[in-house]
């Protein structure tokens, strides 16, 4: 990463406010995935340990720009403090007078945390009046939320412009890994694409044919694909306005995009219905594709087993439902299994190496969902972008 890390920022003594990524799902008062909670915590225990005070914020799902209770900081406060064990000090505000004379008080012990930052409307407005009371409360700021490194916000853009600012320890290991797979992978590097639709994933198909030699496709944008070949594909999702765009990707690939041989089909989309395993080419017209079959998974695992560099992202059918999870399990499975270095971005292919309990046997799982995604197009994520380049060791 060419980005000024917090490891060079003068710490002792300092409160460093630090943007992190606590969009979790909260459900009855209870935080039911603590994961973005837990990756936080390197940087919060190393701004600790160097003697400065962490101050953090994040957001919290979408509230309309004021304090709503469902979307309150509370849950997270408490999951924080049994994680870090250490006291939180979870303030009611993220800004203001009330704030500013709390932070006085504070004896340093343990961390403080701010409440939802999209409680106010300046938040996803970039308001410079919120970034700039945002600033008062710290002498420098961290910036460890690579989820939310796509939002040019005022906690995760704005702000920055006012204080020394740095990427902390997991926004830093979050680009290092994408990196290593994009810019320099070691090769064979395989990309495995599922989700449902061509157009979500149309930019990031073309970014990963600059870098994959392999790209398998799964999940049900191959039907767009397999229509474009001329395949009947009964009921199955298309996107009839990306047969042309999805052609041109065939013809640009060749042999190195890599569609489903065989798929499992319903009559509909619900646990009830029943499935049977078809040819890729063969879907019946009263019947829907909702998972990629044995054929596929072997032949995916074939390529995922000879690669030296493997990034996924997205799943390979309906794996919320148990009869058209088999395809993304198998291919968790095998990219588990498989020696290759292997990046996981984005939620859905993340949630299902979670409820396979395969976390650990993964290179790297990017806590991004669109963050990731944007990564991996090209784009500039403006949360990034703003934060001083390495040489820039100015306080600034
Ligand atoms: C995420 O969950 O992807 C990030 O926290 C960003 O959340 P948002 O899509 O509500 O901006």
């Amino acid at each position: 990463m060419n980005k000024r890390s917090v490891k060079d920022l003068d710490l002792a003594g300092k409160r460093v406010l630090v943007r992190v990524d606590f969009n979790v799902p909260v459900k009855d008062g209870r935080v039911t995935d603590d994961t973005r909670i837990r990756r936080a915590l390197p940087t919060i225990r190393y701004l600790i340990s160097e003697g400065a005070r962490p101050i953090l914020i994040s957001h919290l799902g979408r509230p309309k720009g004021e304090p709503d209770p469902k979307y309150s900081m509370d849950p997270v406060s408490r999951r924080l403090g049994e994680l870090l064990e250490l006291q939180v000090n979870k303030l009611d505000a993220a800004v203001g007078e009330e704030v500013e004379r709390q932070l006085q008080e504070w004896d340093g012990q343990g961390v403080v945390l701010l409440e939802n930052s999209r409680f106010y409307p300046g938040e996803t407005d970039n308001d410079p009046e919120l970034a700039r009371q945002l600033a008062r409360l710290a002498d420098a700021y961290v910036d460890d939320a690579f989820g939310a490194a796509h939002r040019a916000h005022a906690t995760t853009y704005g702000v920055a412009e006012h204080l020394p600012s740095a990427a902390g320890l997991l926004m830093q290991e979050e680009i290092d890994n994408l990196e290593r797979v994009l810019s320099h992978p070691e090769r064979p590097m395989v990309a495995i694409l599922g989700g449902a639709k061509v157009s979500d994933k149309l930019s990031v198909i073309e970014s990963l044919l600059g870098s994959a030699d392999t790209l398998l496709i799964g999940g049900a944008m191959c039907f767009t694909f397999f229509k474009a070949r001329g395949y009947e594909v009964g009921k199955s999702l298309v996107e009839d306005e990306y047969l042309d765009e999805a052609r041109r990707l065939m013809d640009e690939a060749g042999d190195r995009l890599v569609l489903p041989v065989d798929v499992v089909v319903a009559g509909e989309m619900s646990e009830s219905a029943e499935s049977r395993a078809v040819e890729a080419d063969k879907i019946p017209p009263d019947m829907m594709g909702l998972d990629v079959s044995l054929g596929t998974v072997g032949l995916f695992r074939g390529h995922i087993e000879n690669a030296a560099t493997v990034f996924w992202n997205g799943p390979m059918g309906v794996f919320e439902i148990e009869a058209f999870a088999k395809g993304t399990e198998g291919v968790a499975q095998a990219v588990a299994e498989s020696p290759a270095m292997s990046v996981v971005g984005g939620g859905d292919s993340v949630a299902a190496v979670s409820k396979l309990g395969l976390e650990d046997e993964m290179g790297f799982i990017s806590t991004g969902g669109g963050a990731s995604l944007e990564y991996v197009e090209g784009q500039e994520l403006p949360g990034i972008a703003v934060l001083p380049d390495e040489s820039d060791k100015g306080e600034s």
